[in-house]
């Protein structure tokens, strides 16, 4: 194990600015900055197998997660991996399947959900924590090593529904009639969850995110038991043995229920969506940990003066509180490298 979890002093911008001590310019890393508008992913990704065989070969996820490093030197690598290794190291059925995005077996009720266990968790996961161990020391060594995982209600939403939905009604559904029920759910995904990121951190995981993609989608009165709940129960677990490790939130969508997912979770900081204003995060956020983000992923597509003039709006209201600079969604695969070559070099070099 490389476990390098005793990082405080740490001399990498990104842990630095997570520490909020002073730093030469925003880090800055990309959701999704690893994947299909990188040809050399493409290239790695045709060699794998399936999406699932390339998430448990710890050679190749190693060199998918260092490919946009190489390219445009990031501050933070984020492991190579996905959000459903956690259902499917649980014994349900994933499949990625080109053109459709993730299938999996649905479970929508307690006899379903009995099904599924933690025996073979670790074991399942192995070559996840290999992948790390390998990263930590394949990458520079400026630069950090964020390990994630899914927020359990937007893993769970993959989960019940079988695949991607555009309202999360199946989830919804189930939650709504049934709360009991579904929480015995929730509460296997906070325990494999909580379990999985330890393991992350001891083998060499830096910074913890999680990643709540479907929070926005929960109504007011499900806020708390759905999202910040589980999240809370998670960064519990993980404080208490590694307190000093930072752990990122992302409820995606949540407005202003990002200030009670801040303040509520024990969250280090959010990653913000791109419809959130600077000067209101500047505000309401900032004072209560660090934010992440969050220029609209469809700029760095459009590129040229108008992505740049947005990075510049972002940075300047921003810059009175610890910042790193982020997309608000992940890169879309027909993001030009070009246009993320350019933006990363502004956000260097300070020059456009
Ligand atoms: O570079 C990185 O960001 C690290 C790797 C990473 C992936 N997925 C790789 C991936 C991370 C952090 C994720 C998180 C993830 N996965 C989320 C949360 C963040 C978000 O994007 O909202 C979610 C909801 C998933 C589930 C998932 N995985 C979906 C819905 C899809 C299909 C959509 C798509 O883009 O194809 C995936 C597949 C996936 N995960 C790909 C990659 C690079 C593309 C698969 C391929 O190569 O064919």
């Amino acid at each position: 194990m490389n476990g390098m979890n005793g990082n405080q002093n740490s001399s990498k911008r990104f842990l630095k600015a997570l520490r909020h001590e002073p730093v030469d310019r925003a880090p800055f890393w990309y959701m999704r900055q690893a994947g299909r508008y990188l040809p050399e992913y493409k290239a790695t990704r045709a060699d794998a197998g399936s999406f699932l065989d390339l998430c448990y070969n710890p050679k190749l996820a190693t060199e998918v997660t260092l490919q946009p490093i190489r390219r445009f030197g990031m501050d933070a690598a984020i492991l190579f991996s996905d959000i459903l290794v956690i259902p499917h190291a649980l014994g349900q059925d994933v499949r990625f399947v080109e053109g459709e995005g993730p299938l999996l077996d649905p479970i929508q009720n307690l006899k379903k959900l009995s099904l599924l266990h933690m025996d073979h968790l670790h074991e399942r996961l192995a070559p996840v924590y290999e992948t790390i161990d390998r990263l930590t020391t394949a990458l520079p060594t400026e630069t950090a090593l964020i390990g994630f995982a899914g927020a359990p209600w937007t893993v769970a939403t993959y989960m019940v529904a079988g695949r991607g939905t555009p309202d999360q009604a199946a989830a919804k559904t189930w939650a709504y009639r049934d709360p009991e029920g579904f929480s015995k759910l929730m509460d296997l995904l906070v325990q494999s969850t909580a379990a999985y990121l330890l393991k992350q951190i001891e083998t060499g995981a830096e910074v913890i995110q999680l990643f709540d993609t479907w929070a926005g989608s929960l109504s007011a009165g499900q806020f708390d038991r759905w999202c910040i709940q589980p999240t809370a129960a998670i960064v519990k677990i993980l404080k208490a043995r590694y307190p000093d490790v930072p752990i990122l939130g992302f409820p995606r969508g949540a407005g202003i229920n990002y200030v009670r997912f801040i303040k509520e979770t024990g969250v280090n900081g959010v990653s913000l969506d791109a419809t959130v204003p600077a000067d209101w995060a500047a505000e309401a956020l900032q004072p209560y940990g660090v934010v992440q983000g969050n220029i609209d992923q469809r700029l760095v597509v459009a590129g040229g003066q108008g992505m740049i003039d947005d990075a510049r709006r972002i940075l300047d209201g921003l810059k009175n509180g610890p910042h790193v600079f982020n997309l608000g969604h992940g890169f879309v695969p027909e993001t030009p490298p070009e246009h993320v070559a350019a933006l990363s070099d502004f956000l260097r070099d300070g020059k456009a």
